[in-house]
């Protein structure tokens, strides 16, 4: 069962073997009828604004959208005994680190609201699974990329913001000019090492 409210995602995207609900994540009854028509084993939870940039203007809509709309699927999903639950986070919840190498255990600092409003949900999490015995898995990545093998999906956004899209729009003539942040950075053109996680191998 997709829940998506389509305003970053796309009604084609949605493979046809799926059950798809046109709804919001923050409206009580969407997730209410949702639970009471579908058997629910676990829920994996996706749905976020994830624009660095944005969420310094208008942190209010990240924290709408990624927190309090997160503790009214939490809480519906209590309700209804569901407590399994894959959370996709972000390695924005680091910061910026001391270390060059990050493992789960290096200290988080977020220093936007987007970071934060995720390591809100990681702690909501941690004190849900000791007090309601939720079993909760968070995946912290940087950058996700790719497109599905049969290459019907793929990485579709407005604007675009991730480069790997931009590179290839800029290939296709679609852009005449692209910005790499960084020029300072103790490698060989002075550019940073990005990471990437396909979207494939994350699913
Ligand atoms: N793309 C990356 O490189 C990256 C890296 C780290 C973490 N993440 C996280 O991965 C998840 C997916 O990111 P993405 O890049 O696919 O972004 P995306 O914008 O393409 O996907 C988010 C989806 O959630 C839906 N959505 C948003 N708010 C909703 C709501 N209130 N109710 C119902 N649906 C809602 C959108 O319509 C969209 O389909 C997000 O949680 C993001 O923070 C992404």
């Amino acid at each position: 069962v997709v829940l998506d409210n389509l305003s970053t995602g796309h009604r084609w995207a949605i493979d046809e073997k799926a059950v798809f609900v046109e709804g919001n994540l923050g409206n009580e009854k969407d997730l209410e009828s949702i639970f009471t028509n579908h058997k629910i084993d676990a829920v994996m939870h996706f749905a976020a604004n994830s624009l660095v940039g944005e969420s310094v203007t208008d942190p209010l809509k990240y924290y709408q959208n990624n927190v309090a709309a997160t503790l009214t699927l939490l809480q519906t999903m209590m309700k209804h005994n569901v407590k399994k639950f894959i959370f996709s986070s972000t390695a924005a919840t680091y910061g910026i680190p001391s270390v060059d190498i990050i493992t789960e255990d290096t200290a988080t600092n977020p220093i936007n609201p987007y970071g934060r409003s995720k390591l809100m949900i990681e702690q909501i999490l941690a004190d849900f699974a000791s007090a309601y015995d939720m079993e909760y898995v968070v995946l912290r990545y940087f950058n996700a990329a790719g497109a599905y093998e049969t290459a019907e999906i793929g990485e579709c956004h407005d604007p675009e913001t991730h480069l790997i899209p931009i590179i290839l729009q800029h290939l296709l003539g679609e852009r005449e000019n692209i910005s790499v942040f960084g020029s300072d950075y103790d490698t060989e053109d002075g550019t940073c090492i990005r990471d990437y996680i396909h979207v494939t191998d994350l699913a």
